[in-house]
């Protein structure tokens, strides 16, 4: 078998990993391949700044069409990110054959059935294992290793800036925005972080996740999504207290005729094992009917992890090529007229226990009021925690109610808020007290 050849579009910090793990471990995909891997071109608009790799003359371009349109180049790696021109390009690429290699999650979360169309119609595939958990093998585990399962919930910790932040937060009790500034500072956070503390980013990738384990497509204007930027030192303090720790948990779950696929922050057990995911690491929780419950965890962002995980996608689409061309695996792990188009529920019938905290007025009866609106909407209060320390005319009310629905919470707190004694909005947080 001559040797498979590779173009790649974006030579930014991940290309340049890319670019790291071919010089460097060459000969070991060579031996797991049977025969060579050449990087033949990269595009990019920047073709004179030092990445601090070698490449023989002629390999960098700024004509993306010596990728995209290149008769020798088999798979197409796509690392520009974004939506425009990464989605015209890798249409390009794939109408001209190329098989597509991409860590666009963004691109894949709201574009994805448009590429995924086009691909089937052109007999090739496209994989996307470096768009969620940077090197963890989350994707490939789904579609193939637990391919037999029946997955009832996938939870995830999917997004390494909002992690290093919350976990800033609970070790050293600082508040969000200096705690941001530091991780913008060592390079974790984009220089506009919007995506990644706003939640955007983690609602991609469990969109992705739960289209996979649940074999439906998803509709991303439908998953709830709220990033962590309201999330205090008080109530990191106050949830230490009850025995939790705040994630922005990525929340997929299986309900048959509908699913569940929303992300906000989220208190889970310390006792629990996503509870211990500290600093810019990433992990997955997934329940299979068989396999019962697995834990990925890794290095989920990063030039040389998300590198791995794209140059994994790109030996497995070799090894096809190598075996006649035709994809072995379908795209989304599921054969494309077998895919669903399960609704997503609405957050209003969503039932979880929720952590509430008011600051209301140092006087009799608050919480008696507080407890008759509860009360009135059929919701339970589970536990109840009142620092003794108060601001000199406030004082803030903890509870934990036992399991309720999203709507009769919403529809208490406005008629709390209503309340004269009740000083500013309330602190709500969704609490994940049963890893199923
Ligand atoms: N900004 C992302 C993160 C990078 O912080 O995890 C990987 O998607």
């Amino acid at each position: 078998m001559s040797t498979i050849k590779v173009g790649l579009l974006g030579f930014g910090t991940i290309g340049t990993g890319v670019v790291r793990n071919f010089q460097r471990n060459s000969e070991i995909m060579r031996q797991r391949l049977g025969s060579g891997l050449e990087l033949t071109k990269i595009a990019d608009l920047d073709i004179d700044t030092d990445r601090g790799v070698q490449l023989e003359s002629g390999i960098l371009t700024s004509n993306v069409d010596e990728v995209i349109a290149n008769p020798e180049i088999d798979i197409v790696i796509e690392l520009i990110g974004g939506y425009e021109p990464a989605k015209s390009f890798i249409l390009k690429a794939i109408a001209n054959g190329k098989h597509i290699v991409t860590a666009n999650k963004a691109l894949m979360a709201i574009h994805g059935q448009e590429i995924i169309a086009a691909a089937n119609k052109q007999g090739v595939t496209v994989m996307f294992e470096a768009a969620v958990g940077g090197g963890i093998p989350i994707i490939s585990s789904i579609k193939e290793n637990l391919c037999s399962n029946e997955f009832s919930s996938v939870l995830g910790i999917l997004n390494g800036t909002c992690n290093f932040i919350l976990t800033k937060m609970t070790d050293e009790g600082s508040d969000f925005a200096p705690v941001l500034q530091e991780a913008q500072d060592l390079g974790y956070a984009e220089a506009d972080p919007t995506f990644d503390i706003e939640g955007i980013d983690t609602a991609h990738k469990i969109a992705l996740l739960s289209a996979l384990c649940f074999g439906t497509s998803v509709d991303f204007e439908q998953v709830y999504v709220e990033g962590i930027t309201k999330v205090s030192a008080v109530d990191i303090e106050f949830a230490d207290q009850m025995g939790y720790k705040i994630k922005l948990l990525a929340i997929g779950k299986n309900h048959g005729d509908q699913i569940e696929v929303r992300v906000h922050p989220t208190m889970i057990p310390k006792t629990y094992q996503l509870a211990e995911i500290n600093g810019v690491f990433n992990a997955v929780r997934l329940v299979g009917d068989f396999a019962g419950p697995t834990l990925l965890y890794g290095s989920g962002a990063g030039m040389d992890a998300t590198a791995s995980a794209v140059m994994g996608d790109v030996i497995a689409i070799s090894r096809d090529i190598k075996a006649g061309g035709k994809p072995r695996v379908p795209i989304m792990g599921y054969c494309d007229d077998q895919i669903k188009a399960l609704p997503i529920m609405a957050m209003s019938e969503v039932v979880s226990h929720y952590y509430l905290r008011f600051t209301t007025a140092d006087q009799t009866s608050v919480l008696a009021k507080i407890a008759g609106c509860l009360g009135s909407h059929n919701i339970s209060i589970q536990s109840m925690l009142q620092p003794e320390e108060r601001e000199v005319d406030s004082v803030s009310i903890v509870l934990m109610t036992h399991e309720a629905k999203e709507a009769d919470i919403a529809a208490a707190l406005v008629e709390i808020e209503k309340l004269d004694v009740v000083l500013q909005p309330t602190c709500l947080i969704r609490v994940e007290n049963d890893p199923v």
